[in-house]
């Protein structure tokens, strides 16, 4: 008999991954309560005495009526798919309700929505969405035009958004709720809180989506909330979401073989920040504010997306900033993002998020104290002998999410089913302006910048390339960028 080969994926997981302080997602709660023994406990639908999921009976009943508690929703599902699968839940609702139902959207909505929206038809419209270039931030869309987009569509069945985006820039989620449920007699306000599963539980952090008044709203508990990779949950209030609809929905999208680990963790993530989320975010804060003070000391040309002289201008789009993120602009220095983050690895840091000009950290639960001041040495090392002569700046990018019109040219569902029958594939300089036949983004943020049925921008051709150039993940066909499927 031989000895079974090694997975690298378990060599990996056991010899490499502490070595590295990691600002980036999972942030876990490592001292939550515990599953002893992962491999002698894992268990199917079959040990039917725990309850199922499916049904919310038994053990699952009781986690989601905790859950629903802490997070101030009427009812709460679990989620083994990230806000991914959730947010396909979300929209096969929207979807079970009117077939022909229409969204308003924000631009920035994650590839998940997006695709959710493709694959089941639903009609959709974007709401504005600017963008603070000096951070590649797209900002929450304001009050006015969330009631500007309704005044236009007011058949609109839902108005969805991300908040807190990537960058922790929070929407003013109360008074969109407030104006939208004036305005419209069905809308729904859906928030894909994906990063703020920890808000309510930290009085300095901004309001959550069901402390706002939203209807409804998916988070991560992986990204922010302490819990294992791929859990989630799925928060609303009884009034104007159909119940029985998510239930339906749920119902199809759900594995039959839910991970109970999984869902253990979620719950035992949720109990935890219930019991300890001021204490345990307290760290996490005042960690994220050590970092920004020895940055601001130490490399005075870097800018920090939550100083005041940033936020401000920002203010009728955004409401606070998470404060357990730190993003820096870079347009001071010689490398880009995607360098500076390339040289962190190097050095055994890794961080959430590059881009062409910046970069973003987390301040994860796990994070280590003496990490604040390894990366501040490691960003100064970096930094402080490449900045840019005579005080020259970085050409910032245009916003590459802007799109010519807030309808597509030809709804995303039909452009994919005609891609391959009628599309044809050109060198991408040349499809500024054609109707995309396919999607392209840069991973992370996982926001794609190219979409199908819309026409192609050159701002978004423009980031591509720079960010492809610089080494950022590009997700798409063809991910040398050579060549666009068009119409
Ligand atoms: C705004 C937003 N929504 C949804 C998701 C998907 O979340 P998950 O990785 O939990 O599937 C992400 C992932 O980064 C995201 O940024």
């Amino acid at each position: 008999m031989t000895a079974p080969t090694q997975s690298p994926i378990v060599g990996i997981l056991n010899r490499d991954v502490r070595r590295y302080h990691r600002w980036c997602t999972p942030s876990i709660l490592a001292h939550q309560e515990r599953v002893e023994d992962f491999y002698a406990s894992d268990v199917s639908i079959s040990a039917g005495f725990f309850g199922t999921l499916v049904d919310h009976t038994g053990v699952f009943d009781e986690a989601e009526r905790f859950a629903a508690a802490a997070q101030g929703a009427d009812r709460t599902m679990f989620s083994v798919h990230g806000s991914t699968g959730s947010n396909w839940i979300v929209l096969r609702m929207l979807a079970l309700e009117r077939q022909d139902a229409l969204v308003l959207v924000a631009r920035n909505i994650h590839h998940s929505i997006m695709n959710g929206l493709k694959a089941l038809g639903i009609d959709f419209r974007f709401l504005p969405t600017p963008y603070e270039p000096r951070f590649e931030a797209p900002l929450p869309p304001s009050v006015d035009e969330v009631l500007d987009g309704l005044r236009r569509y007011p058949e609109a069945l839902a108005v969805i958004f991300t908040s807190p985006t990537y960058e922790g820039l929070a929407a003013h989620t109360g008074a969109i709720a407030d104006a939208v449920h004036a305005a419209s007699e069905q809308a729904l306000v859906i928030v894909d809180e994906a990063w703020g599963g920890h808000l309510r539980f930290h009085d300095a952090l901004p309001a959550s989506a069901m402390q706002s008044g939203a209807d409804l709203c998916v988070q991560s508990t992986h990204k922010l909330a302490g819990g294992l990779q791929q859990t989630g949950l799925i928060n609303w209030r009884s009034g104007r979401v159909d119940g029985e609809l998510m239930e339906e929905a749920y119902r199809e999208y759900l594995t039959t073989s839910p991970s109970y680990h999984l869902l253990a963790s979620a719950d035992a993530a949720v109990r935890t920040l219930a019991a300890e989320g001021q204490r345990a975010l307290g760290t996490a804060i005042d960690r994220t504010r050590e970092l920004q003070q020895r940055l601001r000391e130490r490399l005075p040309d870097v800018e920090l997306l939550g100083d005041a002289r940033w936020l401000a201008p920002l203010a009728e789009h955004v409401s606070g900033i998470d404060l357990t993120k730190t993003t820096l602009g870079l347009e001071r220095y010689e490398p880009s993002g995607y360098e500076v983050a390339r040289r962190l690895v190097e050095r055994g840091i890794v961080v959430e998020k590059a881009g062409l000009n910046t970069i973003t950290l987390i301040t994860t639960f796990q994070i280590a104290p003496e990490a604040v001041e390894e990366t501040a040495a490691a960003l100064v090392e970096i930094l402080a002998p490449q900045v840019r002569v005579g005080g020259e700046r970085r050409e910032l990018p245009h916003n590459p999410f802007g799109t010519i019109d807030d309808r597509p040219v030809m709804h995303p569902y039909a452009a994919r089913r005609y891609a391959k029958a009628i599309g044809r594939e050109v060198p991408l300089a040349e499809a500024v302006g054609a109707v995309a036949a396919e999607a392209v983004e840069v991973y992370p943020p996982g926001v794609p910048l190219i979409l199908e049925g819309f026409r192609v921008s050159v701002d978004a051709v423009a980031y591509l390339l720079a960010a492809r150039a610089e080494g950022g993940s590009i997700v798409a066909r063809d991910t040398s960028l050579a060549t666009l499927r068009v119409l």
